[in-house]
């Protein structure tokens, strides 16, 4: 297998942007991340791929619960801030707002969409990232929403 065409290639397969959110009690995790799919329609399962060593990762194995933000196209500046190491206060995590949600995970106030989950499985492949299974139990949608994907942008996440 030609490396550059194998990574050209996985880069072709269509991703959207989102950040996930988690907290176990006073620690916070936040990451903008694109290898997200949803699993099942009954019940309601998504997946997204993490590595492990993520701030998002490691609170969502400890308190179960996690949110999954839609970016919206133009909010480019807010997904580049969960780039970031996550840094958090009472109020803000990465200089955004949040407010508790319904499981206690940390809702983003200036993104469009969101699915409060609680974590159902994680699979710990042999690869560099984990495949986390998350139970949708909660979804709010402010307005009419046209989300964010990663060809609209100039950001690579795979190969
Ligand atoms: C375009 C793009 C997509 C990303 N997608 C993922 C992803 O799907 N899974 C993941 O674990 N990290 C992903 N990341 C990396 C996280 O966004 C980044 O490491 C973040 O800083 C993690 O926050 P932390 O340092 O607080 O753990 C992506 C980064 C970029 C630039």
């Amino acid at each position: 297998m030609d490396a550059k065409v194998r990574q050209k290639t996985l880069r072709m397969l269509s991703n959207g942007v989102y950040v996930l959110t988690s907290r176990s009690d006073d620690r916070y995790g936040a990451a903008t991340v694109t290898w997200v799919s949803q699993v099942s329609f009954k019940p309601p399962l998504v997946m997204a791929a993490l590595r492990r060593e993520r701030n998002v990762f490691k609170c969502l194995v400890e308190s179960r619960i996690a949110a999954l933000h839609i970016v919206a196209d133009g909010q480019h500046e807010i997904a580049r801030t969960f780039f970031f190491p996550t840094r958090a206060n009472c109020t803000t995590i990465n200089g955004e707002p949040f407010a508790q949600g319904r499981t206690a995970a940390p809702i983003l106030a200036n993104l469009p969409a969101h699915i409060e989950c609680q974590v159902e499985q994680i699979v710990d492949t042999e690869g560099d990232h984990a495949l986390v299974i998350l139970r949708v139990v909660e979804a709010q949608l402010r307005g009419d929403v046209r989300p964010l994907t990663v060809a609209q942008t100039p950001w690579n996440y795979g190969g």
